[in-house]
C-alpha cells in the first residue's frame, strides 16, 4: 500500500502526545512558531511575537503535559498528518478581543479554532474526520454549543491553504454548523 493511501485514524490528544505534536508542528514553519498558541495568548502584536517559535513550544507542551489540551490527532498509520484545535471557549481569551468574532457565548460553549493537515495530505477528508472526532469529544466532556470560525470565501473560490487554519466554510456546514444570527462570522452547532 502506498503510504498515500493508508487509513486514517483521529482520536483525542492525551498529554503523552508530545512526540506527536513535536513531528507534527516542528516539520512547519508557522507551526513551530505557533504552536497552537494563537488563541491562548491574549494579546497581539509585540507580546505574540515575543512568544513566537521556542517559547510557545514550552506554553504547550506544558499544558499537553498537565492535561489541559483539548484536540484531536489524526494519523495515517503511525505518523501525526493532522491536528484540530478545540476547547473551552475560556481557555482561549484572545477570541474576546477580536472585534471581528465579536459575539456573546452561551455558558458551556466550546471553540473549534484551527486545523492543520500536512502538505500532502490535504483535500482527502482528514479535516472533516478530525472535527468529527473534535465535535464528539467535546460534547461528551459537557460542551452544549460548539463555535466555529470559517474563513471568509467566495463561492467557488481556492483558498490558499494557510490561510485557511481556521478551517473552511464547507467542511463545518457538512458537520451541521450554521453562521449564528449574532455574527455571521461565528457558526455554531448545539448539541442535540
Ligand atoms: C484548510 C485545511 C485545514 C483543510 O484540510 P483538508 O483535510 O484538506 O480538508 P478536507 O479535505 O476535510 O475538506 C473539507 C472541505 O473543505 C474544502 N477545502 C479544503 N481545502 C480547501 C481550500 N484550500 N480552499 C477551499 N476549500 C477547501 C474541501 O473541498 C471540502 O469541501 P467539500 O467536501 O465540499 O469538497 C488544510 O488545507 C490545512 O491544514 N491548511 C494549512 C492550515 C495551517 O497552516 N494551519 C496552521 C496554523 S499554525
Amino acid at each position: 500500500m502506498s503510504e498515500r493511501a493508508a487509513p486514517i485514524a483521529c482520536r483525542p490528544v492525551t498529554p503523552d502526545d508530545a512526540a506527536a505534536i513535536t513531528d507534527l508542528f516542528g516539520a512547519n514553519s508557522i507551526c513551530r512558531g505557533c504552536w497552537c498558541m494563537h488563541w491562548r495568548v491574549e494579546k497581539g502584536g509585540k507580546s505574540w511575537q515575543a512568544c513566537w517559535g521556542e517559547p510557545n513550544r514550552r506554553a504547550f507542551l506544558k499544558l499537553l503535559k498537565q492535561g489541559q489540551v483539548q484536540g484531536a490527532l489524526a494519523f495515517a498509520e503511525d505518523k501525526p498528518v493532522g491536528w484540530c484545535n478545540f476547547g473551552p471557549r475560556e481557555d482561549f481569551p484572545r477570541l474576546k478581543r477580536s472585534r471581528v468574532l465579536a459575539y456573546k457565548p452561551t455558558p458551556q460553549t466550546w471553540s473549534v479554532n484551527c486545523f492543520f493537515i500536512t502538505a500532502g495530505w490535504r483535500k482527502r477528508g482528514i479535516a472533516g474526520a478530525l472535527l468529527k472526532t473534535a465535535a464528539k469529544t467535546a460534547f461528551d466532556r459537557g460542551a452544549r454549543v460548539l463555535e466555529a470560525y470559517p474563513t471568509p470565501q467566495k463561492p467557488g473560490q481556492n483558498l490558499v491553504a494557510p490561510f485557511a487554519w481556521t478551517g473552511t466554510r464547507a467542511l463545518f456546514a457538512k458537520a451541521g454548523f450554521k453562521p449564528s444570527a449574532e455574527n455571521e462570522r461565528v457558526w455554531v452547532k448545539k448539541r442535540r
